[in-house]
Formats: C-alpha cells, sequence, structure tokens
C-alpha cells in the first residue's frame, strides 16, 4: 500500500518536470531542481586533451549545431560558471564518466575521451527531443541531473553479416552510428562466407572478382522450406581497402573499434570458387546461392592453404588495429576432409586422434600466426571441439554453454547466445511483417522478442571469479533475409539496445524500467530516421506513449 501510494506521489510531483531517461541506464543517476541553458556562446572548456578529443568535441557539435545553427567553441583549462567544464579524473576507467548538469554549468569528468564521448552520448538523450532538428533555439534546457556511469563489460558489440547481403559504406556508418548511441564499442564485421566475399585483398584478386558474385539468391522473406529463388545474379558487390580505411576510422572516431570476421576453414565457398585449389577435391565450386551450411571446406592437409589463409590475414591486419581478429571456425563439416589423402596424411604426421583434432591444428596455427603480429584470436564455440588453446577467445552462439564451459576453463569469452542474440529471428506475432529466418518448418518460427532478449545473462552459472572471463556481449544481425538498411534497423531497434543495457549496466538491470525508458529512444530514432519495431507493445496490448505524453 505504502510503495504504491508513494509511486503515485512521485509520478504526480515529476510531471511538471521535464522527463529524464537515459539508455543504457547509467548507473546512477538522480534528477535535481532546474535547467542549464546551454547557449551557442556557451563555451567549452577543456581541462585535458588527448588524441581523440577532437573526436568527442566533433560529435557534441553535430548533435548542437542542428538545435542552435551554430558550433559551440572551445576556450581555454580552467572550469568556470555557465561553462561546459570538461575536467580529467585519472583514476576512472576508460570508459567511465561524471556528468552534472546543473543551473551554473555542465561539469564533465572523465578519464579519457572515450569516457567523454559517452558523457555526450547521455548529453543528447537530455536534449529536448524536439530542438534536435529545430535549427535555430536560443537557449537549450537541459535537465539538472548528477550521474556517475561505467560499464559492466568492456566488449559490447553488434555483428554485421555483409556476406548473405551487402550494404554500403553509408549504410555500414549508420550501424556504427546506432552502436555508439547506445555505447557500444564493437562492429563484429562478418566480411566473408559461402554466399560472398566482401573485402578486397591486394595479394588474391580473384576473391572479389569472383568470389563476390553469386548467380542467384533464394528470394528474400520467402521462408527456407519454400526454396524460392530470386532468379537473377547478385554481385559483384565488396569494399575496396580505401573503403575499408574509411569506415574503420568512421567507427574509431566514434570509439568503435571494427572488429573483422574472415570465416575459415569452413563457410569459405566464397573463396573456394576463386582459388579452387584451396578445398580438398580441388574441383570448380560455385559461391553458394542458398542459406546454410555448406560441405566444401578448405583442406588444412596442405601447406599452400597456410600460406592463403595467413596472406590474406597479413593484409587484414594492415587495415584493422583491432587487437581482436575474428576467425570463424563455425559449422565446419568434416566429410571432405575423411576423404582426403591430404588432410588424412595431415592427421597421421601430426598424431591427431581425428578430424576434430585436425581443426584445432588448423586454428592453433592460424593464432600463432596471430600472435606473432601482435593480434588475438576470437572463434565461435565450435573452437572448443578437440581443444582449444587457452589463448583463444571464444564466441558463445549455440546457447551459452560453450562460453560458460570456456570462461570455466579460463579462456576469454563473448556471450552472443542465439537464444538471446539472434537478431535476424523474429520479433514480433505478426508473421506478415517479420522475415523468416529459421522457418523451415511453418509451425516453428524462431522468434525471439524483446522481452526474451532482455533477459540474457551473460554470467549464468559463473562464480564471481569466473565472471571475469566474460568479457562482453553482442547482438548478430544475420541477413539471410534482410536486405535494406530499413530491415537492418528495425531488426536491430530496439533489441539491440536491450543488449547495450545488458552490457553496460548488467546489476542495475530492470526490464519494466527499460520498457517505461524505451519509447523516449523511439522520439530520438525519429530524428534520425532509424526505424524501429514496436512488435513488443503490439503484441502485450500496450500502447505507444505518443510524443508529448
Ligand atoms: C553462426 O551463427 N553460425 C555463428
Ligand atoms: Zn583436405
Amino acid at each position: 500500500m505504502l510503495t504504491a501510494l508513494f509511486a503515485t506521489s512521485a509520478s504526480a510531483a515529476t510531471k511538471s518536470e521535464p522527463t529524464v531517461t537515459v539508455i543504457p541506464q547509467p548507473v546512477k543517476i538522480s534528477v535535481e531542481k532546474g535547467t542549464f541553458p546551454l547557449k551557442p556562446s556557451t563555451p567549452v572548456v577543456l581541462g585535458f586533451d588527448d588524441e581523440k578529443m577532437d573526436c568527442a568535441i566533433d560529435f557534441l557539435n553535430n548533435v548542437v549545431e542542428p538545435m542552435t545553427g551554430s558550433k559551440l567553441k572551445v576556450t581555454g583549462n580552467k572550469p568556470r560558471k555557465g561553462a561546459i567544464n570538461i575536467q580529467q579524473d585519472t583514476s576512472l576507467g576508460e570508459e567511465a564518466y561524471r556528468l552534472e548538469v546543473s543551473r551554473k554549468g555542465i561539469d564533465i569528468t572523465a578519464s579519457s575521451s572515450h569516457g567523454v564521448f559517452y558523457a555526450f552520448q547521455t548529453l543528447r538523450q537530455l536534449f529536448p527531443v524536439e530542438l534536435l532538428k529545430s535549427g535555430n533555439a536560443e537557449s537549450v534546457e537541459v535537465p539538472a541531473v548528477s550521474i556517475e556511469d561505467e560499464p559492466t563489460l568492456p566488449y559490447r558489440g553488434v555483428l554485421f553479416d555483409v556476406c548473405r547481403h551487402f550494404f554500403t559504406v553509408d549504410q555500414v556508418k549508420e550501424v556504427i552510428d546506432i552502436a555508439a548511441m547506445h555505447k557500444m564499442n564493437r562492429l563484429h564485421w562478418h566480411l566473408t562466407d559461402d554466399q560472398g566475399w566482401r573485402i578486397e585483398i591486394k595479394k588474391y584478386p580473384k576473391l572479389t572478382e569472383i568470389g563476390s558474385v553469386r548467380e542467384d539468391s533464394q528470394k528474400v522473406g520467402s521462408p527456407s522450406y519454400a526454396r524460392e529463388m530470386e532468379g537473377k545474379p547478385y554481385g559483384p558487390y565488396f569494399y575496396t581497402q580505401d573503403e575499408i580505411r574509411d569506415i574503420v576510422k568512421y567507427a574509431a572516431d566514434r570509439f568503435v573499434t571494427v572488429v573483422p570476421e574472415i570465416e575459415m576453414p569452413g563457410h569459405a565457398v566464397a573463396a573456394l570458387t576463386a582459388y579452387p585449389e584451396l578445398g580438398c577435391t580441388g574441383e570448380q565450386y560455385r559461391v553458394r546461392t542458398i542459406w546454410g551450411i555448406s560441405k566444401e571446406v578448405a583442406c588444412p592437409g596442405k601447406e599452400s592453404t597456410f600460406r592463403f589463409w595467413e596472406d590474406v590475414l597479413a593484409e587484414v591486419i594492415d587495415l584493422f588495429p583491432s587487437e581482436y581478429i575474428h576467425i570463424g571456425g563455425d559449422e565446419c563439416p568434416r566429410v571432405a576432409w575423411e576423404k582426403c589423402p591430404a588432410c588424412q596424411a595431415r592427421i597421421k604426421a601430426e598424431g591427431l586422434q581425428n578430424e576434430d583434432e585436425l581443426q584445432s591444428y588448423f586454428n592453433h596455427r592460424i593464432e600463432k600466426f596471430l600472435h606473432e603480429h601482435g593480434r588475438r584470436m576470437i572463434g565461435w564455440d565450435e573452437i572448443l571441439k578437440g581443444g582449444v588453446s587457452p589463448t583463444a577467445t571464444i564466441m558463445s552462439w549455440r546457447g551459452s554453454k560453450g562460453g560458460i564451459a570456456a570462461a570455466k576453463a579460463g579462456n576469454t569469452v563473448i556471450m552472443t547466445p542465439n537464444t538471446h542474440c539472434y537478431l535476424d529471428y523474429r520479433q514480433g506475432r505478426d508473421v506478415e511483417q517479420e522475415p523468416p529466418f529459421g522457418d523451415y518448418n511453418p509451425k516453428h518460427r524462431i522468434y525471439l522478442p524483446l522481452d526474451k532478449v532482455y533477459e540474457l545473462d551473460p554470467y549464468d552459472q559463473l562464480t564471481p571469479d569466473e565472471r571475469k572471463y566474460v568479457i562482453g556481449v553482442q547482438g548478430n544481425l544475420w541477413t539471410e533475409h534482410v536486405a535494406t538498411p530499413e530491415v537492418a534497423e528495425y531488426m536491430l531497434l530496439p533489441r539491440i539496445v536491450a543488449i547495450a543495457e545488458v552490457g553496460w549496466n548488467y546489476y542495475g538491470k530492470d526490464f519494466d524500467r527499460f520498457i517505461d525508458n524505451m519509447p523516449r529512444m523511439f522520439r530520438l530514432y525519429d530524428v534520425y530516421g532509424y526505424r524501429y519495431a514496436t512488435s513488443y507493445w503490439r503484441d502485450n496490448g500496450m500502447s505507444l506513449p505518443q510524443p508529448n505524453d
């Protein structure tokens, strides 16, 4: 009774105050009285600088200029009244920040520009959303708040598959913007697969000349069992190395690291089509036109296969500064290896027990190469089979089982279980509106609504000591049935936000609050023209608050 009364009066009391919500939910936030009037003349006082502070300031100005018509000027380094004061506190974590807005000014404290950038991301959510595109506001009233914030997990990612469908440079940049908006800091870029090779490799030009085109595709939106085809070729579609550098820089300017994934030895039919000698039989392969898993995989029996992947990785390492390089490793059938004299000779010569250990042998050699170049290897949880090195990072996708086992064994883990993180699965009950991924049987459409995503628990079944091996969470957008940026936005928003919040503030998870706050983010998406799904509200008979509620 008391609680209910208190809740009612609290919400009545805040009715006249500006509503303040920040997503992901800050670790500590209290709303104070009053507002700070941000004006075109408000100075930015920079109490410290680092090599990416310009990127953070540019972000702020890209938000402020459309509101007031002008950029803020950076002047001086001593905090003062009426300014945005940016001060350093090196005891804070790299991504942490404090943000105090009062009638007297805006004070931001961080240890690096990364934390400052996140303070600005938060600030954008405090600005009146209706002003974000207005262009001539004389004053922007920023509600007074006191925030202390830092992430639970250091790796918070989005996987974007550009193989099943290709997305332009600008469309990839939009996914980066969406990630950064929710304080996510990794783009896992799925660049090669059976259905297309999308990254220019100078030493092997046929990878893109031949491997970036397929003769046909399964029809988008048509369930897999129907086996309907589009009836036309797809491609050539790929990114030049200059375009890749451009995207890597665009991401870095937004504090997002691009983690490239080069799939091996399975999911490599596009590479085998370009260079058939990579396969066990050397027969002419065809870039795969249907979705699913191929039995055609690279041959770890031949030395030339290792030279090929190492040459490719050498160029990848040059393009991507990421410490982590993802080598795939999932869904690699053994049938070709069982029949291949070179693979069988390798098993014998290396004293391996079976084909599982042959894949482990392959992984170990690739990991050694990456280590020699100062990089670390990520692989899908299949790489646990046949023995995994203690230094490999496991990305757990077939549920959390693999990740839990790996963390217990002391391997670093990123949780992206398909039970909670596969954003290609439909999110609403209206099957007419939802891409039919996994729809092998019309009665068993795979269904992953927002509340289920929010239930993601990266620490499930782990002791406090084992938790330190889980470095992150990630949402995966596979694109068999996602062919346009609008559908990509719809599949990401708002489910990626649930994953962002779990990764940012695991200990503060509260689904009811998340659902209450989310409609204010929808207003922000409206400003930027992002499409989003309201399936959760519709499916649960809830009306969505309108802009002025
Ligand atoms: C995967 O979904 N095959 C990683
Ligand atoms: Zn072979």
